[in-house]
């Protein structure tokens, strides 16, 4: 399943027996489960799956904010949470958290100050900040209260927050829900923009299957478990199916079929 041609430069991420399990008291549960899979450098992977299979404790663990992690993850070439990673990865959270009464700059100013506290020179933080600006098309509005956008601008913003340290790796989670038909394929537009011109690595979850489409790569994900690693094509072959979701769905009924013959009687 999680085939590596020879060759291949190193992943940007890589998992190997990795387990987490969440929950405090004496009833944690696994919600990842003994999975292995490797992110390609410099693509869009998309992490695909139903709402509550584990999309974005898998997303923190890679970050390095998920505790009880078990088993290999490497990110970057180095072992999830290693400090090092921090000014290489940016990471949109699934709630994004943006001021709402600070201006659309003034989040990028001050989310800037924190990347790099005292470090940088004021001047570069602000070159870094208009670039961001740019890349997701909000110069026109940086003066804007942030509480006065509307949810795909908010996005953006959040996105902008990500980009401003120019990360290697660009960590969303789902970054296009609630967004417009339109700004959703804006938003898709960028993260193709992304990897072609500075080769950045996109790992992006969703849980709407038509977002499959547009990845270079698919993780598919149910239950805590890695059902397949593939391009949409190859997916869609393998599985005889027109579209993502359907050869998702073959998937799904085979791993229960599979199941259903293992369980004891
Ligand atoms: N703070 C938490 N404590 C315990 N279990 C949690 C916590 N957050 C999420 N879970 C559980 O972990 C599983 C995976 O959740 P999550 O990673 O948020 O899935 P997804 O992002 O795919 O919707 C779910 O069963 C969810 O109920
Ligand atoms: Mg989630």
């Amino acid at each position: 399943m999680m085939n590596k041609q020879p060759g291949e430069a190193p992943a940007a991420v890589h998992a190997h027996g990795l387990t987490v399990r969440r929950g405090t008291g004496r009833t944690p549960r696994t919600v990842i489960d003994d999975i292995a899979f490797d992110v390609p450098r410099g693509r869009i992977t998309g992490l695909l799956g139903p709402s509550g299979c584990g999309k974005s404790t898998l997303l923190r663990a890679i970050v390095g904010t998920q505790a009880h992690v078990t088993g290999t993850l490497d990110v970057l070439g180095r072992p999830a949470g290693h400090p090092d990673l921090r000014s290489r990865i940016g990471y949109v959270t699934q709630a994004p958290s943006v001021y709402d009464d600070l201006t659309v700059r003034q989040n990028l100013d001050y989310f800037a100050a924190i990347l790099d506290p005292g470090r940088t020179a004021a001047a570069r933080r602000a070159e870094a900040v208009d670039r961001a600006l740019t890349d997701v098309d909000l110069t026109g509005r940086a003066g804007a209260l942030a509480g006065n956008l509307s949810g795909g601008q908010r996005s953006r913003v959040s996105l902008a927050v990500a980009l401003l340290g120019t990360p290697e790796l660009l960590v969303l989670d789902e970054p296009t829900v609630g967004l417009d038909p339109v700004l959703r394929r804006d938003l898709w537009n960028l993260f193709h923009d992304l990897t072609a011109t500075r080769g950045a690595t996109i790992l992006v979850s969703s849980h709407v299957m038509d977002e499959a489409e547009r990845c270079h790569d698919l993780l598919l994900m149910r239950d805590g478990r890695i059902l397949a690693q593939d391009t949409p094509d190859a997916l869609r072959t393998r599985t005889h199916s027109a579209t993502v979701e359907e050869g998702f769905l073959r998937l799904v009924d085979r791993a229960n079929t599979l199941a259903a013959q293992e369980q004891p009687r």
